[in-house]
């Protein structure tokens, strides 16, 4: 491979890169197309080309396609998922492909190469016309927000260039396209293996043909980089660059708009406005700077601004929010769990997000809304979503930069889904916090007491509520004071609608975690018995809470032990399949991997195992009472 081949164009800052994504299997075509276009552009790499073409005795007998999966080995290559990238280049732009199989099950590889595309050359084989792969490629590319739609008509060679087979395909596709919200695609009658439109056109076969060649159109339609440019400026701030105590500056890749030192900026979420100073990059100071450019700005005060943070043209601001209506494409082998905490990354900022039960999802193939309680892998849904904290966006439609999300599994670090911001709920701007004059200190110090939240966690029947009943009343004894909250009696009343199935055990804990948190506010030593099978959240309601409050209780009894003490007759009822999801039987128990406290069922009694608790936490207050 020559260097010019191999090196990827620079990321920001060319005037002319197009990012295309080509969809549509092996069998329409593709490969030789995306040869022919790499051929005819002198763009593919010298010492491939000269085995190709030794190997075919030729450029006559020339394989296209051969030289695409050839090239195969790249997708090992740091290359995420299944997407391959190809880049080549002419007299008028840089070019990025990436190629997306065909196969039905590739949602995840499709939205992955799709995100940042300026275009997508969708690829119809004339003999077989519009398939429901064409409609699917042809709705998520729509969806991820690409403007511009290629209608590639391959192998036109083998239906005689006839012009009312382009045609008939072209009607057909117009129909759904408009059906779906398309406002327009240009359709191309190709041959890959003949070479027909795809450089310049008319090809003397195609003479009814008028529109341009595939290679012209790539070459001149508009980038998404120039709509960026025009509009309001905005810098998600990556990092503060902080060399010593008199340089300040804020760095980043200017997402949209442009800068000049002067500007009045805000900051976001907080608001602070400042005047930019000076744009500062390596080799001295700019002028002025556009979307797409990775600079660096000095302000004119001292601002309190960090990574995450937005600066933004100071009259024309983003919103912030924290809580969407977005659309959802699951990414991930593991169901949505409906209520649960994931990282939600957009631009540079990170918060946790939970998402509601979906409102619908939608049939890709037959493009219907259906009912939904969660989302499985490749499936695309609509969704409230809402933020730990405030999020500086624009909706999707407006700038796919700045609302456009990833959700990531807090606990694998894999990626699960990927979204789309359409507006925040009004809800969200109109409900305040109240300040309070009675603080929570003010609450604990009248009590003489620092607030905690001692979660018991274990099986149904491990001994939770009996080794907390304990616990209370030696800490009653010391003039404590206290709450106990437990799963059976919690289920009674706040927590009466919620039964046993994964997203209700969520939600379930979701509301304790609340009022642990509301009672440790109030100055409480709060105790909590519920089963509390999943980790996530746990770890949920520990990060709800002030550092040191929540202190995780493992009360440890093997499965086979709680099983024998039934003191409900419950896992004789699950043994029997009268009850289902009974926790250790048909519905996970994720026992804690660092509690603070653990205590053995077998080898104490509830007595000695409340003890060994009080002691761990109230070291000298123990020996006192
Ligand atoms: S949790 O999983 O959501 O934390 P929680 O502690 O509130 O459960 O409630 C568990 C109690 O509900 C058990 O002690 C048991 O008495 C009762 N129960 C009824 N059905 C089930 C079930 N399918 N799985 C577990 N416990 C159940």
């Amino acid at each position: 491979m020559t260097e010019a081949g191999r090196a990827p164009p620079r990321e920001g800052g060319h005037a002319g890169l197009l990012r295309l994504i080509t969809c549509g299997s092996v069998d329409d075509g593709k490969s030789t197309l995306i040869g022919r276009l790499l051929y005819d552009s002198k763009a593919i790499f010298a010492d491939h080309l000269d085995a190709i073409e030794q190997d075919r005795g030729g450029s006559a007998g020339l394989d296209l396609a051969l030289l695409v999966d050839g090239l195969a080995a790249e997708r090992e290559q740091g290359i995420t998922i299944d997407v391959a990238h190809r880049y080549f280049q002419t007299a008028r732009r840089k070019f990025i492909v990436a190629d997306c199989p065909g196969h039905e099950q590739y949602t995840r590889n499709m939205i992955t190469g799709a995100s940042r595309a300026d275009l997508a050359v969708i690829l119809v084989d004339a003999r077989k016309g519009v398939l429901p792969q064409t409609r699917r490629h042809s709705f998520l590319c729509h969806l991820v927000g690409i403007r511009h739609i290629v209608l590639a008509v391959t192998k036109m060679d083998l239906v005689g260039y006839d012009r009312t087979v382009f045609d008939d395909i072209v009607s057909q596709y117009a129909q759904f396209a408009r059906g779906i919200g398309i406002e327009g695609f240009t359709a191309i009658p190709l041959s890959g293996v003949e070479g027909d439109n795809i450089v310049a056109a008319p090809s003397p076969r195609t003479p009814w043909y008028e529109g341009p060649g595939l290679l012209g159109h790539l070459e001149s339609v508009p980038l998404l980089s120039d709509d960026a440019v025009a509009r309001p400026f905005r810098l998600p701030v990556q990092w503060v660059n902080r060399p010593d105590q008199d340089f300040r500056g804020f760095a980043g890749t200017i997402a949209s708009g442009s800068v000049r030192p002067g500007d009045p900026v805000r900051i976001l979420p907080s608001g602070t406005t400042s005047t930019v100073k000076a744009i500062v990059t390596q080799d001295g100071e700019l002028p002025a700077a556009s979307a797409g450019e990775a600079v660096t700005l000095t302000l004119e005060d001292a601002v309190d601004c960090g990574r995450g943070d937005m600066l933004a043209a100071a009259g024309d601001p983003p919103q912030t929010a924290d809580q969407f209506e977005a659309t959802v494409i699951w990414l991930a082998e593991d169901d949505l769990h409906v209520g649960r905490f994931y990282d939600c990354k957009l631009a540079t900022q990170t918060v946790r997000a939970t998402v509601r039960q979906p409102k619908y999802r939608i049939d890709v193939d037959r493009m219907d809304r259906l009912a939904a309680k969660t989302l499985s892998l490749n499936d695309i849904g609509v969704a409230e979503i809402y933020t730990d904290r405030e999020l500086v966006f624009e909706p999707f439609a407006k700038d796919r930069t700045l609302g456009g999300f990833i959700l990531i599994d807090r606990e694998t670090n894999a990626t699960v889904a990927a979204g789309l911001l359409h507006f925040s709920l009004r809800r969200s701007q109109n409900v305040h916090w109240q300040p309070t004059d009675i603080t929570r200190e003010h609450h604990a110090g009248l009590k003489n007491q620092t607030p905690r939240v001692l979660w018991f966690t274990g099986l149904s029947g491990a001994g939770k509520s009996t080794i907390a009943n304990e616990v209370e009343k030696k800490l009653a004894a010391m003039g404590r004071h206290t709450f106990l909250l437990d799963g059976d009696n919690i289920r009674h009343g706040l927590n009466k609608d919620l039964g046993f199935t994964e997203a209700d055990r969520i939600e379930n804990i979701r509301r304790i975690g609340e009022v642990a948190k509301l009672m440790a506010d109030a100055g409480l030593i709060v105790l909590t018995a519920f089963i509390s099978p999943f980790r996530a959240e746990r770890e949920m309601v520990r990060t709800m809470l002030a550092d040191h409050e929540f202190i995780e209780i493992f009360v440890n009894t093997p499965l086979d032990v709680a099983e024998s003490r039934d003191a409900k007759g419950l896992y004789k009822k699950a043994r029997r399949g009268e009850l289902k999801n009974f926790t250790g039987i048909d519905s996970p128990y994720e026992a804690p991997e660092n509690p603070e406290i653990v205590v053995d069922t077998v080898a104490m009694t509830p007595e000695e195992a409340a003890d060994h608790i009080v002691r761990r936490i109230f070291p000298q207050s123990q020996e006192r009472a």
